[in-house]
């Protein structure tokens, strides 16, 4: 499975990017806002120039012409771009010729696996189940993404799918379990991933023990 970072914030991306366990960002327009007002393209351009790999950005357009109008403008920033559109029956209409034309997509806010078959037979190119949105509805989240992925390679389907709104560590292990293509990580989450208490209390015993007969590093 891969790691995409779920992220506006280039700090956050610069940092999880020197780890080397990056591959994308996915960015909405609330993690957008949350960074503040701004040129989006200068900000979109510069996280593809930390990441050089899939950065999706969401089109707010919800009419036919209006997302493709906006997904022709925003995939012209950086081959880097993919499009996020809602699944709709007008994100699916404008997704089916967007494959055509070659511009990649991800259709986001999917809550259900019938959603990303539709998704995948329009030829978006990931599809976005939201886990925690459904998990807080009180359903099960990672259910959808294992019927999905299921539905998908039965069909060999090219669809990759990312694991979306991802709320911790347990929830980036079951996406792994389940096939996950992808998980799209906050960044609060990914640092959860890498820390764990043992592994400082083993440094910290190591290290002691070290200076008990060694002055410094080799
Ligand atoms: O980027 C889409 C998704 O990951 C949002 O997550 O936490 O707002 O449900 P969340």
């Amino acid at each position: 499975m891969r790691i995409f970072l779920d992220t506006a914030n280039i700090q956050e991306i610069r940092d999880a990017a020197r780890m080397g366990v990056i591959s994308g960002v996915t960015t909405n327009p609330s993690l957008v806002a949350k960074e503040g007002k701004g040129d989006l393209r200068d900000r979109v351009l510069e996280i593809c120039s930390i990441v050089q790999g899939p950065v999706s950005v969401e089109a707010v357009s919800l009419d036919v012409e209006g997302i493709l109008e906006e997904a022709r403008r925003l995939s012209r920033w950086s081959p880097h771009v993919v499009v996020k559109v809602p699944i709709t029956p007008a994100g699916l209409e404008a997704t089916a010729t967007l494959s055509k034309e070659g511009v990649k997509t991800n259709l986001t806010l999917c809550f259900s696996a019938n959603q990303a078959l539709l998704a995948a037979l329009a030829g978006a190119t990931y599809v976005s189940p939201f886990v925690g949105r459904l998990d807080d509805a009180g359903h099960d989240g990672m259910q959808v993404v294992a019927d999905a992925v299921e539905i998908l390679e039965y069909y060999e389907l090219p669809t990759q799918l990312i694991a979306a709104s991802i709320r911790h560590p347990l929830h980036s292990i079951a996406a792994a379990k389940a096939g996950a293509h992808v998980a799209t990580i906050p960044y609060k989450v990914l640092m959860q991933m890498v820390q764990h208490p043992l592994t400082d209390v083993g440094i910290e015993r190591f290290l002691a023990d070290w200076k008990k007969v060694m002055p410094a590093p080799v």
